[in-house]
């Protein structure tokens, strides 16, 4: 019998995010979520925020419903009030983590908790499966502090979901048994993390650049890569900007299994059929959120 050898993931597809708006009008781009990558299952959005305009932020996002799936929001900069219809409220702060699984439904506001100064961050939505999608409502929700941070070889990461170095994430779904670290690499410093086989995985750049593999191209600012089917993903920090700066890249890498399950979804609401879909408004506009 032999043992198989450890693959690399490679780069399958590059994406750019798309300039849009969302909520009451707030700037964003749109990373999953948009006709070049509509969903990348488990994870159906992908949106970064970042601004040091108020006015891309500050009408924020209003009250509004989910039902079926996650949404995680990963705040970098700024503070973002949360309140939702089940008497739960909270203010993200820079580095906190909200992992918020709708479930059966919630209705919530997010809105900036600041008039001016910069707001930039992450939200990404993970589907559930069909059989948690009308659990409880539920918040795994960690401020800076609790979120574990570790240094390899010069290269820092914080561990959002999933393990490094023996070092867990806080967050738990068995579900999708996500992973999302959040790297910092100088240039020239290397990370590599083995990723559980069979999971759907992206590497995300929001500063700086960083070489995927043997890329012969590193991955730009706002450029997400679809990694391929293997093992283990290798990072690399790469000089940026014209004179190619010392400054360090900053990646997010998530990974997810797949639920290969059947997707209706229209909004904020995301179920397995088109029944379920408009019992799902029903639902809504009837107050049972
Ligand atoms: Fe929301």
């Amino acid at each position: 019998m032999s043992i198989p050898t450890p693959s690399t993931r490679s780069i399958a597809r590059i994406v750019r995010g798309m300039p849009t708006s969302d909520g009451a009008g707030v700037k964003l781009t749109r990373v999953i979520g948009q006709p070049q990558l509509t969903d990348l299952d488990p994870f159906l959005m992908l949106d970064e925020f970042g601004t040091d305009n108020p006015g891309d932020y500050i009408a924020g996002f209003p009250d509004h419903p989910h039902r079926g799936f996650e949404t995680v929001t990963y705040m970098l900069d700024g503070r973002m009030r949360h309140r939702d219809n089940h008497g739960h409220e909270g203010v993200l702060v820079p580095g906190s983590v909200q992992w918020m699984t709708a479930g059966r439904g919630i209705v919530h506001s997010e809105m900036p908790e600041q008039q001016e100064g910069r707001m930039r961050g992450f939200q990404l939505w993970i589907n559930l499966p069909a059989r948690d999608k009308m659990t409880a409502p539920r918040y795994q929700e960690f401020g800076p502090e609790k979120i574990p941070s570790v240094s390899v070889e010069g290269a820092r990461i914080k561990v959002i979901a999933g393990q490094v170095s023996g070092i867990a994430g806080r967050i738990a779904q068995p579900a999708t048994d996500p992973t999302y670290l959040d790297i910092e690499l100088a240039p020239g410093v290397r990370f590599s993390h083995t990723l559980p086989a069979g999971h759907a995985a992206f590497v995300y750049v929001y500063e700086g650049a960083v070489r995927v593999g043997e890329a012969a191209a590193p991955l730009d600012t706002h450029q997400l890569a679809v990694l391929t089917e293997g093992d283990t993903v290798c990072l690399e920090g790469a000089p940026s900007g014209k004179e190619g700066t010392a400054q360090p890249a900053r990646a997010i890498l998530v990974a997810g299994r797949p639920l290969r399950e059947p997707v209706a979804k229209y909004g904020p609401f995301v179920m397995n059929t088109r029944e379920e879909l408009m019992q799902a408004f029903e639902d809504f506009q009837s107050g049972k959120f």
